[in-house]
């Protein structure tokens, strides 16, 4: 029996990982889970799934979830010392990192120092503090299995394969809500429009992302890390239908792709059980039925943050840091009908110029990056100088 802690157990990627524990009760066992305030969901989720520990990030809304549950049975923690705590729990094999956004980043990094195996589904752990987590996970020896579901192809495709003998790395993006839209047709789209993914069913910031592309930016940081690539052999082709997840080019010229149907409890599946492939019981890729494959270059003037996020990368050191706190505020602010979408990118961009890039990396400079970022962000909305 695999234990298993889910941070982030009541977002989209906890619900659909709890799926797959529910369609494997003799395999996996849930042993602690954490969410930010969600009380009523999570005390189903405890009711269903009897953690020994869960955490809210609320420190509120814990103490009404200690009304609610049986603390003897389940132990509640709260804060962020408390979702920390859970996520070094020490009865897991595998913790399942699902927080959105930076809020994911010190979870991770304590459930690395416990030396647990992780499946990375926060990428912006990697964004932020890349070359810390992963220096951190070799030294204390943990693996890292991606559950983005371009990552997860890639680290299939390159299986019993040399690293060294990559040529390049090919990310698949949908091109999101706003792929058929005009650039000039940006300019008045609205946030219902924007959480309208044409293949995909995630959380919100991740799905504004996707329709600004600044996902695809924060993958191409998330797969330089994670593979070792450099950012120029990481290319990013639209592909609508979702199928191919992402292919992997050799010296050789052979190119190695993932297909199958967008649904995110196929990579989860694969990160929870690797190395085997256990039997998810979920609808088949039947590619005579599928209708034709298409592959598009991403246009750079229509979707900005994919440049930016290329551009961070150059800049090193906390630039990805503050890449991706801008982002986060910016997002926020469109979410609330606060700036209009296509200023997310010149919001983030112009962050990033006014943010001393400190080329000292480590987790104190990347924090205190990142919320300069927020500050600065915040500002540049408020003023309007975007
Ligand atoms: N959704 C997808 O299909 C998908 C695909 C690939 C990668 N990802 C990545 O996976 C991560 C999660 O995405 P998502 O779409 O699942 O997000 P989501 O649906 O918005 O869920 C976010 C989760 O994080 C929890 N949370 C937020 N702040 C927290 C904090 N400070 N402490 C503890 N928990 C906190 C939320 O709890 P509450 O419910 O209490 O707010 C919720 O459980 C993101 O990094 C995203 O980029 C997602």
């Amino acid at each position: 029996m695999k234990k298993i802690t889910v941070l982030g157990s009541t977002g989209s990627i906890g619900k659909n990982t709890l799926q797959i524990a529910l369609m494997f009760p003799d395999r996996f066992d849930i042993c602690a889970i954490a969410a930010h305030k969600s009380v009523k969901l999570l005390k189903k989720q405890i009711d269903m799934f009897a953690p020994r520990v869960a955490a809210l990030f609320d420190e509120e809304a814990a103490c009404e979830l200690k009304t609610l549950v049986d603390t003897k049975k389940t132990k509640i923690l709260s804060g962020a010392a408390g979702v920390n705590e859970a996520a070094a729990y020490g009865g897991a094999d595998l913790v399942v990192s699902a927080i959105v956004g930076s809020a994911g980043l010190l979870p991770t990094l304590s459930a690395i120092e416990a030396k647990k195996d992780i499946a990375l589904a926060n990428k912006e752990s990697l964004v932020m503090a890349g070359e810390l987590v992963m220096n951190l996970a070799a030294y204390s020896g943990v693996k890292i299995f991606p559950v983005d579901s371009e990552h997860s192809a890639i680290y299939q495709s390159i299986m019993g394969h040399n690293i060294s003998e990559i040529n390049k790395i090919i990310l698949t993006a949908s091109g999101g809500a706003f792929v058929d839209r005009s650039i000039g047709e940006l300019e008045a789209v609205t946030v219902e429009e924007a959480l309208r993914h044409p293949n995909w069913n995630m959380g919100r910031k991740v799905t504004v992302d996707s329709a600004t592309m600044m996902n695809k930016g924060l993958e191409v940081i998330e797969a330089h890390h994670l593979f070792g690539i450099k950012p120029e052999d990481i290319k990013v082709v639209i592909h609508r239908q979702s199928i191919v997840h992402s292919m992997v080019e050799y010296v050789d010229g052979s190119v190695i792709a993932q297909l199958g149907l967008p649904d995110m409890r196929t990579p989860i599946a694969f990160a929870l059980s690797y190395p085997e492939r256990i039997p998810v019981k979920l609808p088949r890729l039947d590619l005579t039925k599928q209708g034709a494959l298409t592959f598009e270059a991403p246009d750079l003037k229509k979707y900005p943050a994919l440049g930016l996020a290329y551009d961070a990368i150059a800049m090193g050191g906390t630039a990805p840091a503050a890449l991706n706190a801008a982002d986060e505020v910016a997002v926020e602010h469109f979410l609330r009908n606060k700036i209009k979408f296509c200023d997310i990118p010149k919001i983030v961009k112009k962050t990033m110029t006014e943010v001393k890039n400190n080329v000292k990396i480590n987790i104190n400079t990347i924090i205190s990056t990142a919320k300069e970022a927020r500050v600065k962000a915040k500002e540049i909305i408020d003023k309007g100088s975007y």
